[in-house]
């Protein structure tokens, strides 16, 4: 059975990403051995003051526990037009070049508004792309988020509920298939 690694990209306190996180690992567990990630969990005081390149323990734990998956599905946040910094933060500390390289990645957006995140989400897209992942072509976009989400039954409208059921499936197939082995990251 593969391993996939959900990551709640945002270190915002109560966030709407690590509900849908967990929420879509209860889903991917049918298929899939499962564990969420928080970026509130990232360790971010280490690295204040710019330490890229630098050997980083607490860092080092945080990245060396998420990459050990066959993939990675990235639920994101829209902040101003963007994914949150934190993110990019997370990134930029990814052991370069290994870290996704040929790693099924998959993306659920979600705002407030009414695009629900595709520009983070396609930006995001860029950025894996630049770092070799293997893209699932299907994304989520959840969009008025607060009141079309619910943590226990997920979303409100019977078509989106099942996209949504239909990309973790599928995103469980594409990992199966492009598993390439955990041991040398
Ligand atoms: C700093 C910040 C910027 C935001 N900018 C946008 C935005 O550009 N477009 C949008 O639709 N919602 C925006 N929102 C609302 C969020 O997308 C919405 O509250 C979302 O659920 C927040 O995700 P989170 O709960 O996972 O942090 C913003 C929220 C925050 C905190």
């Amino acid at each position: 059975m593969s391993k996939i690694h959900i990551l709640s990209s945002t270190d915002r306190p109560n966030s709407n990403a690590l509900k849908v996180s967990e929420y879509s690992q209860s889903l991917l567990e049918e298929f899939s051995e499962v564990e969420t990630f928080s970026l509130s969990d990232f360790p971010l005081k280490d690295v204040a003051g710019g330490k890229y390149g630098e050997d980083i323990e607490a860092v080092n734990e945080y990245n060396d526990a998420f990459l050990d998956a066959d993939g990675f599905l990235f639920v994101v946040p829209e902040y101003n037009g963007g994914f949150p910094g934190i993110l990019k933060v997370f990134i930029d500390y990814l052991p370069f070049p290994k870290a996704l390289e040929k790693k099924p990645v998959s993306f659920i957006g979600e705002s407030a508004g009414s695009f629900g995140a595709l520009r983070p989400v396609e930006h995001l897209q860029q950025v894996l792309g630049y770092r070799n992942a293997l893209i699932y072509p299907e994304r989520m976009f959840i969009s008025g988020v607060n009141n079309q989400f619910d943590k226990k039954t997920g979303l409100k409208s019977d078509k989106l509920q099942e996209l949504l059921e239909g990309q973790i499936k599928g995103f469980s197939e594409f990992v199966e298939l492009n598993s390439n082995g955990r041991a040398d990251n």
